[in-house]
């Protein structure tokens, strides 16, 4: 077999798992169905993200081949965790010489490898790239900007991805509309979600509750938003049985604010679910209640009625075509009484959602390779 395109794919926090791991099985089946490989892959972990149910679950459930390479970088600072990517990844490219990093999503992985592949001179291909929020107080902000303006592919999950490229002034022939990877997964996946047992073991039945999770610097790191926030969740509860999973870093500050609010009255407070769990609970809700830019996707294909606790999104078609609605803490009671009161089923999934993104996007780096 010829050896291919050598290639790194850079996976670094929890919403990278399921974006990354549609490329890998696409790979490894173009290797098996072909007497030649497209791809020579190496799967770098930064480890960003390295518990056990923010890491290794998502590996397991999605199938995903142990990392080649752990950088075990951690947590810390914005600048800290940017920069300790950065020096452990530019020997990992010395050794390596690939000729194209992958690189998904908008987290501190994804704009550091793209800094240090840049200045060495290696092509770079950003999957889900040309969202934008238009709010620069979210530290994904700057990451998206920052790799958009420097990766020479960008690949695009919808049309309005490929609007704010042209306004930044990229060139037309480095932007690729190809889809949205996260639906690759979300399809793959579905026969395995179907038969999680997490809607029994918590108790719940289909429909007939409420699914929370926030995680946002800009909801959860501040006390006065925080506990305002509670409050809201904890009158949600009033209404409907609600299933919290905690991230680590909501967790964290509820401590640290000491408020952490009791379990009971309808509201249960559980550890951060896997994958399958997820989009069973996504699926089956009555309604969710988030700050996760994943979710609102996932929602949007379960056509599920979902409010997003955040001024902005940088995933618009999920408002213009699909079930999500943009709230604030002046609304959420009302727009829950709304969405609680209104049809079960919201919205319509848009183009290209369709699990052929990988697809897509190898081969689209595969004609960027001959040019
Ligand atoms: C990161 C991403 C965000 C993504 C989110 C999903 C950036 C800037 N943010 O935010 O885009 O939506 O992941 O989860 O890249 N921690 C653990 N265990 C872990 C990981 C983190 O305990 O496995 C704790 C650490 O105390 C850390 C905190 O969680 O300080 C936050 O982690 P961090 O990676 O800094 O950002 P996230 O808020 O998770």
């Amino acid at each position: 077999m010829t050896v291919g395109i050598k290639t790194i794919i850079v996976a670094g926090a929890r919403p990278n798992f399921m974006k990354v791991a549609p490329l890998m099985k696409r790979i490894a089946e173009q290797d098996r169905n072909s007497d030649r490989g497209w791809f020579d892959v190496r799967l770098v972990h930064t480890g960003q993200h390295y518990d056990e149910k923010m890491s290794n679950v998502f590996f397991q459930e999605l199938g995903i081949p142990a990392p080649d390479i752990n950088l075990g970088v951690g947590s810390g600072s914005q600048a800290v965790q940017t920069a300790s990517v950065m020096t452990s990844f530019e020997p990992v490219c010395v050794s390596e010489k690939p000729d194209w990093v992958i690189v998904v999503g908008d987290v501190n992985s994804t704009v550091a490898c793209t800094l240090v592949c840049a200045k060495m001179g290696i092509r770079v291909a950003h999957v889900e790239a040309g969202l934008r929020s238009f709010d620069r107080a979210m530290p994904e902000e700057i990451n998206r900007i920052v790799t958009d303006s420097l990766a020479d592919l960008l690949l695009t999950p919808s049309e309005d991805g490929n609007q704010n490229l042209r306004r930044e002034g990229v060139a037309e022939e480095r932007i690729k509309l190809v889809g949205n990877i996260m639906i690759d997964s979300l399809i793959e996946n579905l026969p395995m979600s179907r038969q999680s047992n997490i809607l029994n073991r918590l108790g719940l039945k289909s429909g007939q509750f409420a699914f929370v999770t926030l995680h946002r610097p800009s909801n959860v790191d501040g006390k006065e938003s925080l506990t305002a926030i509670m409050a809201e969740v904890e009158r949600l509860a009033s209404w409907v049985p609600v299933v919290f999973p905690i991230h680590p870093r909501t967790r964290k500050m509820l401590g640290e604010f000491g408020i952490m609010p009791s379990e009971g009255k309808g509201l249960q407070l559980i550890d951060p679910i896997g994958y399958h769990d997820s989009l069973c609970l996504t699926e089956n809700a009555r309604l969710l209640l988030t700050d996760s830019g994943g979710l609102q996707e996932e929602a949007t294909y379960f056509r599920t009625p979902c409010l997003t606790l955040r001024p902005s999104t940088e995933r618009p078609v999920t408002v213009t075509m699909g079930s999500n609605r943009l709230t604030n803490l002046d609304r959420l009671a009302a727009d829950i009484e709304e969405f609680l009161g209104g049809p079960e089923r919201r919205g319509v999934i848009p183009p290209l959602w369709d699990g052929g993104t990988a697809r897509r996007t190898l081969d689209e780096i595969i004609g960027a390779s001959r040019r």
